[in-house]
């Protein structure tokens, strides 16, 4: 199948410029202006719209479990595909007792494969630190894994990792080519202000953002830097809110250290007075780290300007909040109990571009780097993340004049609450390809289950 997008302005990270982009079965084959439409098998007009690569979602959770609630899983991925994305980057935990590559392999096939709406890449999470998953390491490039994934925080839950644990990570990630994310908090200190917090009678939503303040993420993000440097490993720092963890990474790069980070749209958008939302709204943005006071998030937008940060991706936990978030608080309860994490997947792209393209925060070539060329050059997804001949025809065309309420009456995301709740939008993706199949016409999601199919990572693509 042909498909043509005519008269459209192409996007990408460098540059934008009118032209016409020839797909041919699941690649761009031809960019040019005026490209002949008696070849095509469908011509896609796409005059005053935008042409960009489909955004990559570097951090998403389908399979979190948190004190015994489940997210929602791959069957709502069709979230993803109105919102722009067409590839995501999922952490997995290895099981207790399993390796990492055959925890993988299983949660892939009984729960991925055949199910999924987008591309895929996984990022295993090591959780259980016994000596021959280290061994694994070595062989996770040839199974298309070039990253993983450690939690520094959290405490008392099955997948917090130690110091040694990290070090011994990095040490044989720097061996085989695998690059280590850590979300960077101190978990004893967090652990310690929780149970003051607990003791004092400061149970609400609103404590979780006292019980893990930007000392917590700081401390944590200037030791992982460290523990790198000492491994002479490269490290990426996932989910950076604050000032406090941003100069620690600005201070690393300065010295030629291999260091790098994300944020997520939450941060960019929300502070913590969401957290103290009555009726137990809070809890709906109960994430880790918590939502800043509102000054830290001019720190976050520059350092996405200035390559500090260089992709902003959602952190995405299908928890819903009556049965999940809400019951967390019960009777007994505290801001302890919540789940964390927050349904966000669906409106990266909208929220991003209606907040920081309008607004003039972001230029349109930013936009496309840190939403979608940049992931796919930290995940090594070869092929993707560019608008150029002999990409993978996963393309956005994107209506600027379109204007919109987010909400969760409109996401696909499985849950019944959406962060995003009465919040103006600005432009949409009203038509989504997917390795050249159309999957998204005029806003709506005409794609199937299982046309999302694996990508095998390499490095340096
Ligand atoms: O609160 C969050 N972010 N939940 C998801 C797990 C994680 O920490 O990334
Ligand atoms: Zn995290
Ligand atoms: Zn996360």
């Amino acid at each position: 199948m042909k498909i043509l997008i005519k008269n459209g302005t192409v996007l990408t990270a460098e540059d934008e410029f009118r032209a016409d982009v020839l797909t041919d079965g699941e690649k761009i084959t031809a960019i040019g202006t005026d490209l002949p439409e008696n070849t095509a098998d469908r011509v896609i007009d796409a005059s005053g719209k935008y042409v960009m690569p489909g955004g990559i979602d570097q951090h998403v959770h389908y399979s979190f479990v948190y004190k015994g609630s489940r997210v929602r899983g791959f069957e709502t991925t069709n979230a993803c595909t109105v919102g722009g994305t067409t590839t995501v980057v999922e952490f997995v935990n290895q099981e207790k007792g399993r390796g990492l590559i055959e925890s993988l392999s299983d949660y892939d096939r009984n729960y991925v494969k055949g199910i999924s709406m987008v591309d895929y890449a996984f990022h295993p999470v090591l959780t259980d630190a016994r000596p021959e998953v280290f061994e694994e390491i070595k062989d996770l490039p040839g199974i298309g894994c070039i990253t993983m994934k450690l939690f520094m925080a959290y405490k008392g839950q099955f997948f917090h990792a130690d110091d040694e644990t990290i070090i011994r990570a990095l040490a044989a990630g720097k061996e085989a080519g695998v690059t280590v994310m850590l979300h960077a908090e101190n978990a004893d200190m967090v652990d310690y202000l929780t149970k003051k917090l607990i003791a004092e009678g400061k149970t609400g939503a609103y404590y979780h953002a006292l019980s893990r303040p930007p000392i917590v993420e700081g401390e944590a993000t200037q030791r992982a830097i460290r523990l790198a440097e000492m491994c002479q490993a490269p490290v990426y720092i996932v989910h950076v809110t604050c000032r406090e963890a941003l100069s620690a990474i600005k201070e690393a790069q300065q010295k030629g250290l291999p260091v790098a980070g994300e944020t997520c749209a939450h941060y960019l958008l929300f502070d913590e007075s969401s957290l103290a939302l009555p009726n137990d709204e809070g809890a709906k943005f109960v994430c880790s780290p918590a939502l800043r006071t509102k000054d830290h998030q001019p720190y976050l937008w520059e350092a996405l300007r200035n390559g500090w940060l260089n992709a902003v991706s959602s952190d995405h936990c299908g928890f819903d909040w009556a049965v999940q978030k809400h019951l967390g608080m019960g009777k007994g309860c505290t801001f302890a109990d919540i789940p964390n994490g927050a349904p966000s997947v669906q409106n990266r792209l909208n929220a991003i571009w209606t907040y920081g393209v309008c607004e003039g925060k972001l230029s349109r070539q930013k936009f496309v780097e840190i939403m979608s060329t940049n992931p796919a050059r930290i995940n090594g997804l070869a092929g993707k993340g560019h608008i150029a001949p002999g990409y993978d025809a996963d393309i956005v065309i994107f209506d600027p004049d379109y204007r919109g309420i987010m909400s969760a009456n409109t996401c696909l995301e499985g849950v019944d609450y959406s962060i995003y709740e009465g919040m103006e939008q600005k432009g949409r993706p009203e038509t989504v390809l997917l390795r050249g199949k159309v999957i998204v016409e005029h806003g709506i999601y005409t794609g199937k289950k299982g046309d999302g199919k694996k990508i095998f990572c390499r490095k340096d693509q």
